[in-house]
């Protein structure tokens, strides 16, 4: 009777059959393939950011982008201001609890240095449709340069979970395109 008291009899100790080492083999060399990508990707892909990172006070970048939002303030939208940065220059996004500051307004083709910080706890900055995720972590600002490449009304998703009004923390990020907006257009955005 098997009382579970003595060893089991197997194989285990026995050497691994062949079969079985050509596939840890065929795995080892499939995470080589997938450690290589990474660096790989990172350079060819196009898709993983190479931000830049700052710590920054939280106070001291939501002052920061209070006085980006003073100098290019041009409207607003629900009580949430809307600027309009000049090509080249440093955008400053704010998430806090439960908002997006400022919304924006940027040109299509135009290259901009985003900036994201956060005033209180961890949000994601998830751009859609187009599916751009990025943390926005307090204590840090990371820049991305960006060059918007499709024209639209496009929404910022959080997608950290920061409490219970996590999910109205939505933002706006308004791409114009400058070639078009030459003739005049029936609606830019704005008032809706
Ligand atoms: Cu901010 Cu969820």
């Amino acid at each position: 009777m098997h009382t579970g008291m003595e060893s089991p009899r197997g194989i285990w100790w026995k050497p691994a059959h062949k079969a079985e080492k050509v596939w840890v083999l065929i795995a080892f060399g499939w995470c080589m393939v997938l450690f290589a990508m990474m660096p790989l990707w990172h350079l060819k892909g196009a898709q993983n950011p190479s931000g830049i990172r700052y710590r920054v006070d939280p106070n001291d970048y939501a002052r920061r982008t209070a006085e980006f939002i003073r100098t290019y303030k041009t409207g607003e939208d629900g009580g949430i201001p809307v600027v309009e940065p000049p090509p080249g220059s440093d955008v400053y996004l704010l998430g806090r609890m439960w908002s997006w500051q400022p919304v924006l307004k940027l040109r299509k083709g135009v290259q901009y240095t985003l900036h994201l910080s956060s005033l209180d706890v961890n949000h994601g900055f998830s751009l859609t449709p187009v599916n751009l995720n990025f943390q926005v972590v307090p204590g840090y600002d990371y820049g991305l340069r960006i060059v918007p490449t499709q024209a639209g009304d496009f929404r910022i998703v959080c997608n950290e979970f920061c409490g219970i009004q996590h999910h109205a923390m939505v933002g706006r990020i308004i791409v114009v395109d400058d070639s078009a907006a030459a003739a005049p257009q029936p609606s830019t955005g704005g008032g809706q």
